[in-house]
């Protein structure tokens, strides 16, 4: 039977790299296609992020892809808050999953580096942390503006993206899983992936369980990428070593991520956002096509 796909292609150079996605699909088969038309245009001309029963459609599709959103003409975002981050919120998409592998040694910006050495996968905590919007702004555009973003850690949310980290390298015979916090100064909130974590590791005696704080992972990464198999980490910090990975993989437009609740529709989108200075339509100077060939010339 074949896989009912939902596909939002989105804004900028999401609506470049949707159809290229589209072309391989179809080329591989099994899949029915339904595009909708959300985003920037859709908000901007009809006042609707999502429609009322969006979150519903999108449930009834077997699998979501998206391209990308974000719009300067949209200063705060507020489609793609909705139609991205509502559908990870309200679809339960905890797993955000982010496989960083170079596919070119000649991709890799690093010295010397190789396939071999850039081969790991960060599991981003999708559903919590500073993304859920708790906060607020008092006294607003003032010189007195007070505002505040708190951050959500509940034990059941870090526990089950922790225990889906050290499932996914037990499956594939991976022996080290590495958390990454900042619990030297969120004390509150980081001690509790601290608990969980050193709760977990001990039902995988095979796999080394270590922990970096996130700015230790950072210099890591680039200086020695190749000692890391299995990253976990929370969704801020997911969301910007991630840029890091993709830039080991060669570019943004290179990274691949899966926004998962096993066993439910989940969603698969590029890393990288809209683009605009590589989107002529929302302001930028190349399009992906000119873009494409200039990596070309540079693996030639
Ligand atoms: N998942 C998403 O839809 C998502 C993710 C990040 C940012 N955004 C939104 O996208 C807009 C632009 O944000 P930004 O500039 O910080 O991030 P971005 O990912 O759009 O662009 C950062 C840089 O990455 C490179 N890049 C991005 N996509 C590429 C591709 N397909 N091929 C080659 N290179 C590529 C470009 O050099 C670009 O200048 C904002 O509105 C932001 O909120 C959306």
């Amino acid at each position: 039977m074949a896989h009912s796909v939902a596909v939002v292609s989105g804004d900028g150079i999401g609506r470049e790299v949707i159809p290229q996605a589209l072309d391989v699909l179809r080329a591989i088969g099994g899949c029915t296609l339904e595009e909708l038309p959300w985003g920037a245009d859709y908000y901007l001309k009809t006042g609707v992020t999502i429609p009322r029963g969006g979150y519903d459609t999108l449930r009834s599709f077997d699998a979501i892809l998206i391209g990308a959103l974000g719009d300067p003409r949209v200063p705060d975002n507020r489609h793609a808050r909705d139609i991205l981050l509502g559908t990870r919120f309200e679809l339960d998409l905890y797993v955000n999953y982010r496989p960083v592998r170079l596919l070119d040694d000649r991709l890799c910006p690093l010295k010397n580096r190789t396939r071999r050495d850039v081969d790991f996968v960060v599991f981003r905590e999708n559903t919590e942390g500073l993304y859920v919007g708790a906060g607020g702004r008092m006294r607003p555009d003032t010189e007195d503006e007070i505002a505040i973003q708190e951050e959500v850690n509940t034990y059941r949310g870090v526990h089950r993206i922790v225990e889906y980290a050290f499932e996914f390298a037990k499956a594939r015979g991976l022996t080290k899983v590495c958390m990454a916090d900042k619990s030297n100064a969120m004390t509150h909130g980081h001690a509790l992936w601290q608990r969980v974590f050193k709760g977990l590791a001990p039902r995988y005696p095979d796999i080394q369980a270590t922990h970096l704080y996130i700015d230790a992972l950072a210099m890591l990464l680039v200086q020695s990428p190749d000692q890391f198999q299995v990253i976990v980490t929370n969704n801020l910090f997911g969301d910007i070593v991630t840029d890091i990975g993709g830039a080991l993989q060669g570019g943004l437009g290179m990274a691949a991520s899966g926004n998962i609740h096993p066993g439910r529709t989940s969603m698969f989108e590029p890393v990288h956002g809209s683009a605009p200075p590589l989107t002529r339509d929302i302001g930028g100077s190349l399009g992906t096509r000119e873009a494409g060939a200039a990596v070309v010339k540079r693996l030639r």
